[in-house]
C-alpha cells in the first residue's frame, strides 16, 4: 500500500527565464503558497529540439522537483507543454507518482480565446517545437471549431531572451520581422497569442510593432487564474501544497549568471541554486 507523500512547494518549470513571468503572475495572484522555480538555462532553448530530447529533459525536471517534495508542477513552458505533458500525464505519473500532477500553459490560454476575439482570426506567435505540434490549433480546433489561426514560429526570441539582449536594437530588428510577417499571412488577425513565456519580457517591443487593434495575449494572468480554479476544484491537492509565501529558485546555469537577469525579471534580488539534473 502507499501513501500520498507530505505537502510540499508548488514546482514550477521552464527552460529558462520564460516561466518567470508565470511566476510572477502566480505569486500575485495566490501569494499564500510556497513555490520551488526551475530554470534548465544551461540547455535552453529547447524550442529547437526534437520531441524525444525535450521529453527526457522535462522528465528529469518534473523528476527532481518531485524529489524535492513538489506534489504540484506547472510546466510553465509552452515547447515541454506541447512535446512532453501528454507523455508525462498517461504514461509515466499513473507508475511512478499516481498522486501527483504536472499541468501545462496551452489549455488555458486557449481556453479564453472565445471571450476574447471578435472576428476568431487568432495568431499564435511560438517557438518552432511548439507551432510545429500544432497543439494549439488541435485544442482550438476541439474547443473552437471554425476559429482561425495561423502559427509562426520565432526561432530568434528566446535566444534574445537567455542572451539578455531583449532590450538591444538587434530585438527590434526580430520582433518587426515576425510580427510582420505573422500580419502578411492574415492580415485580418485581431488576437496575438504570446505563445511562448520568454515572449512577455520582449512586450514593449512587440507592442511597438503591433497595431494598436490588436489584442496581445501573455499567459501569466491566464494560467495564474487556472491554477487557482484548479486548487480550488481539487482540495484534497489544496491541501497537499504547503502554504509559508515563500519562493526558492534553481537553475542549471551558474547563479552568476541566472540572478542579475532573474532579478530584473522578477523586480526583486534573486538568489538562486545551481543544480544538475
Ligand atoms: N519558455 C519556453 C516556452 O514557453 C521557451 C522554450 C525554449 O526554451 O525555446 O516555449
Amino acid at each position: 500500500m502507499s501513501y500520498p507523500s507530505p505537502p510540499g512547494p508548488i514546482g514550477i518549470f521552464d527552460s529558462g527565464y520564460g516561466g518567470l513571468t508565470i511566476l510572477r503572475e502566480i505569486r500575485q495572484r495566490l501569494p499564500q503558497y510556497d513555490y520551488l522555480f526551475l530554470g534548465d538555462n544551461a540547455r535552453a532553448p529547447y524550442g529547437t529540439r526534437s520531441f524525444d530530447i525535450v521529453y527526457e529533459f522535462t522528465r528529469q525536471a518534473v523528476d527532481h522537483l518531485f524529489n524535492r517534495g513538489c506534489q504540484l508542477v506547472i510546466l510553465a513552458c509552452n515547447t515541454a507543454s506541447a512535446k512532453a505533458l501528454r507523455t508525462i500525464q498517461q504514461h509515466m505519473l499513473p507508475i511512478t507518482d499516481p498522486d501527483r500532477r504536472v499541468l501545462g500553459v496551452i489549455r488555458p490560454t486557449v481556453e479564453i480565446l472565445g471571450k476574447v476575439s471578435a472576428n476568431r482570426h487568432i495568431g499564435l506567435l511560438a517557438t518552432p517545437g511548439t507551432v510545429r505540434s500544432h497543439s494549439y490549433r488541435m485544442e482550438i480546433e476541439k474547443i473552437y471549431p471554425g476559429m482561425q489561426i495561423t502559427e509562426l514560429e520565432c526561432p530568434m526570441w528566446v535566444p534574445l531572451v537567455e542572451a539578455g539582449e531583449f532590450d538591444s536594437d538587434g530585438a527590434d530588428y526580430f520582433v518587426k520581422k515576425y510580427i510582420d510577417r505573422i500580419l502578411a499571412i492574415d492580415p485580418e488577425i485581431d488576437t496575438l497569442i504570446l505563445g511562448c513565456t520568454h515572449y512577455p519580457i520582449l512586450l514593449p517591443k512587440i507592442r511597438k510593432y503591433t497595431p494598436e487593434h490588436i489584442r496581445i495575449l501573455p499567459q501569466g494572468e491566464l494560467v495564474a487564474d487556472s491554477l487557482a480554479d484548479y486548487l480550488r476544484r481539487h482540495p484534497s491537492m489544496e491541501e497537499r501544497c504547503t502554504r509559508g509565501g515563500t519562493v526558492r529558485f534553481l537553475t542549471t546555469e551558474n547563479p552568476d549568471k541566472f540572478d542579475p537577469l532573474a532579478t530584473l525579471f522578477m523586480r526583486h534580488p534573486i538568489h538562486s541554486d545551481r543544480i544538475s539534473l
